[in-house]
C-alpha cells in the first residue's frame, strides 16, 4: 500500500506540473494506459491472494479514478489558460481612431468644397442644393435670361433630347447653380442666407475648362442687405479661404442678367517667381461674378422686390483650388490618374474646419 501511495503522489504531482496537452496525454498513457503504472499493477491481482486482493482491488480501482479526475482537471485548466493568453494577446480597442491608409485621398475639388462650405457656415451661410438637370426656365428665364437673350447662346449649353414630337422647351445641364437661387426663394422665402455649391456644365474644354466644373452660389436677402455686406462677406471669404491675414478685392462694373448692379470680383495678388501670393503685388486676379439680385429675379422666386433686396454671387471651386494649391491644368483634375490623386489629394480623415485650420 506504501508504494501505492508514493506512486499516486507522484503522479498527481506530474500532472499538477503538465505544461501543456501533449505533456498530459503522455502521463496518461504512462499511468493509466494500456500498458501503463497503475494497469500493470491491476495486472499483477490475479497473482494475489483473496484476502489481499480485497484490499488492494479497490485501492488502485480508487487511484486510477483520482488519476483520471486530475487528468480531466488539468486539462481543463490548461485550456482555460490558454483561452486567456489569447485573449489577452488579442484584445483590440475599438474605440480607437481609424487609421488612414495612403491608397484613399481627398480630391481636391472636394476639400475645397469642404473648406467653402465650413466657411461660409461660420458666417451663418446654410447650404442648398438644386438638380444638374434643370428645366430652361430655372436655368435662363427665371432668372432674367430671356430666349432670344445672347447670354444663353454664351452659356454654351448642353441639351437634353425631348421625345420625337415633343415640342417642349428640352431640358438643359445647368450651365450655372444660379438656378438654386429661385429653387430655393421659392421653397423658403426671405429672409435668407445660403450657399449652393454643385456641378455645372458648359461645352468648353481646354486647360483652364473642362466640360463640367463646380461653383459655388451665394444669396443673402434680408430687408437691408447691401453691396457693403457684400463686399464683407467676400473679404471674410477670401482671408479665410487663402489663410492670410490682408487681402484687397477690387469691385469692377460688370453685367449680368441676373443681378442689377453686377459686379465681377478681382483679388489682389502677386505672381512673383511663379508663385501665387495673394494680399499683395500688383496683379489682380477675377475669382468670381456677383451682384444685388435682380428684382425680376426676386419675384420670379416668389419673393415681393418692393420689400425685399439682397446680394447674390457665383465662384468657381476649381479654379480656387488650382489656386490654392498650384495646380497647373484643369483637365487633370477629372482624369482619374491615382498618381495625381496621390500627389494632390489630402488625408481623408481631416476635416476641415475654420478654427482647426482648413489645410493642413
Ligand atoms: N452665374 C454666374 C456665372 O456662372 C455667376 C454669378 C452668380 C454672377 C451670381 C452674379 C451673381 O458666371
Amino acid at each position: 500500500m506504501d508504494d501505492l501511495n508514493e506512486l499516486k503522489t507522484r503522479i498527481l504531482a506530474e500532472i499538477a506540473a503538465a505544461r501543456d496537452e501533449a505533456a498530459l496525454e503522455a502521463l496518461r498513457v504512462a499511468a493509466v494506459g494500456k500498458k501503463g503504472e497503475v494497469s500493470l499493477k491491476m495486472r499483477e491481482l490475479g497473482k494475489m491472494s483473496p484476502e489481499e486482493r480485497k484490499t488492494a482491488g479497490p485501492a488502485l480501482n480508487a487511484l486510477k479514478d483520482e488519476i483520471n479526475a486530475a487528468l480531466a482537471a488539468r486539462k481543463t485548466a490548461l485550456a482555460d489558460a490558454a483561452l486567456e493568453a489569447r485573449l489577452a494577446t488579442e484584445w483590440l480597442d475599438v474605440t480607437l481612431p481609424g487609421r488612414p491608409r495612403r491608397d484613399g485621398s481627398v480630391h481636391p475639388v472636394s476639400q475645397v468644397m469642404e473648406e467653402v462650405i465650413s466657411i461660409f457656415a461660420d458666417m451663418g451661410f446654410a447650404v442648398a442644393e438644386g438638380p444638374q438637370i434643370e428645366s430652361d426656365w430655372y436655368n435662363f428665364d427665371a432668372l432674367n435670361i430671356p430666349p432670344e437673350h445672347p447670354a444663353r447662346q454664351e452659356h454654351d449649353t448642353f441639351f437634353m433630347n425631348r421625345a420625337e414630337g415633343d415640342a417642349r422647351p428640352p431640358h438643359v445641364l445647368r450651365t450655372h447653380t444660379s438656378p438654386v437661387q429661385i429653387r430655393h426663394m421659392q421653397a423658403h422665402g426671405a429672409p435668407c442666407r445660403v450657399i449652393a455649391p454643385g456641378r455645372v456644365y458648359r461645352m468648353d474644354m481646354d486647360q483652364t475648362h473642362t466640360p463640367m466644373f463646380h461653383q459655388v452660389e451665394g444669396l443673402a436677402i434680408g430687408e437691408d442687405i447691401s453691396m457693403a455686406n457684400l463686399k464683407w462677406v467676400l473679404e471674410e471669404f477670401c482671408r479665410a479661404f487663402f489663410e492670410v491675414d490682408e487681402v484687397e478685392l477690387r469691385f469692377r462694373a460688370s453685367h449680368f442678367p441676373f443681378t442689377e448692379p453686377s459686379a465681377e470680383v478681382d483679388l489682389r495678388c502677386s505672381w512673383e517667381g511663379g508663385q501665387l501670393r495673394v494680399g499683395e503685388g500688383d496683379d489682380w486676379m477675377e475669382i468670381l461674378g456677383s451682384g444685388m439680385v435682380h428684382p425680376r429675379v426676386l419675384e420670379a422666386g416668389g419673393i415681393d422686390p418692393e420689400k425685399w433686396q439682397g446680394f447674390a454671387f457665383g465662384l468657381g471651386i476649381d479654379r480656387l483650388a488650382m489656386l490654392k494649391y498650384g495646380i497647373p491644368d484643369l483637365r487633370a483634375f477629372f482624369d482619374s490618374d491615382l498618381r495625381w490623386l496621390r500627389h494632390y489629394g489630402f488625408a481623408s480623415l481631416e476635416v476641415p474646419t475654420v478654427h482647426a485650420g482648413l489645410s493642413r
